[in-house]
């Protein structure tokens, strides 16, 4: 659907709490783009984004977006009505990928892909007494860490409970698993060689992933290989069971067994040049330009069930 010659217009910024990130993504993305020859225009998305869809007489969209509106399933379902192609997942991914309890049900059951245990919590509902600690507590939708917590008792689960439901009716209670943070990118349904996160104090504690103190990544990650292709299968797995296109990346945490824990997909992970997607991508021979442009060629959008000048 993408010819030579199209016209590109970045969606960047948006109207989510990852905006800033998504400034860069964008800036990124369209300077990778112009330096393979692409015309392209940035726009960035506020409320005003279909008018400026149609002012910027754009022929694809690649979306830079992160968070709300822009990694939901909100401007790909505009785009979808406009019936321009964009780039990565469709609609109904993004939205379930962005639900960490969607997710964690579309997957349930999958051969190779193991889930924390984890139990929810509404907003006016009980607290369930029979979680083991230490238990995270996390906003089914988010990102970025935003409300995220640790409980390692009943008083501290009162606590967190009540932060994230300040944020969203509805709470996960996930086991806590101990062990390494590992990521997967897929892009077109291909797994990429998996990065390990490591943050620089030594410590594999949860306080030590929030502070945003140094971390090391390491691409390909020097850990054992059959856990390393159990990440990655289960990463494919995750993104053709939810139907993702173009780019995707799965958080793992990898257990002193050896096991994967599948964590998240995010449908729009960051695009810097030092994100971990591109990475990833460079570990596998792919320059960054080489990721934008393929995640470029492969923008669809659904065709139209009238024939034109029928509607
Ligand atoms: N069940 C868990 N056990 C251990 N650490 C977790 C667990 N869930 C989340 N974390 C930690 O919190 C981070 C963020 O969680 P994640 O589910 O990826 O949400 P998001 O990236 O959207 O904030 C993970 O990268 C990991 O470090
Ligand atoms: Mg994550």
């Amino acid at each position: 659907m993408v010819e030579e010659g199209s016209r590109v217009g970045v969606l960047l910024g948006g109207l989510s709490t990852e905006r800033e990130i998504s400034l860069k993504t964008g800036a990124s993305v369209a300077a990778a783009l112009r330096r393979r020859g692409w015309d392209v225009e940035e726009i960035d998305v506020g409320r005003d984004l279909p008018a400026k869809l149609v002012a910027g007489d754009i022929d694809v969209a690649w979306i830079a977006l992160h968070g709300r509106f822009g990694e939901d399933g909100c401007v790909q379902g505009l785009l979808e009505v406009m019936g321009i192609p964009y780039t990565g997942s469709d609609v109904r991914s993004s939205a379930v990928a962005m639900d960490k309890l969607a997710t964690k049900r579309a997957l349930r059951g999958t051969p190779g892909v193991t889930l924390a245990k984890d139990v929810v919590v509404v907003r006016g509902g009980p607290l369930p007494h029979d979680v083991g600690f230490p238990v995270v507590v996390k906003p089914l939708v988010g990102g970025s860490t935003i409300g995220i917590s640790l409980a390692r008792d009943a008083t501290e689960l009162q606590t967190a409970v009540a932060a994230a439901l300040a944020l969203h009716p509805e709470v996960l209670l996930e086991q806590f698993v101990a062990g390494e943070e590992i990521t997967v990118s897929v892009i077109d349904g291909q797994a990429l060689p998996v990065v390990r996160i490591v943050p620089e104090s030594g410590f594999f504690d949860f306080e030590a992933k929030y502070t945003k103190g140094l971390t090391r990544y390491e691409v390909p990650a020097p850990i054992d290989a059959e856990a390393a292709g159990a990440a990655q299968r289960a990463a494919v797995a995750a993104y053709r069971l939810l139907g993702c296109g173009g780019l995707a990346r799965a958080d793992f945490i990898l257990g002193a067994d050896g096991v994967p824990v599948f964590l998240e997909i995010n449908t729009l992970p960051g695009m810097t040049e030092t994100s971990l997607a591109p990475m990833a991508a460079g570990a596998a021979g792919m320059s960054f330009e080489d990721l934008t442009e393929r995640i470029l060629l492969g923008a669809t959008c659904m065709p139209s069930e009238v024939q034109s000048g029928q509607s």
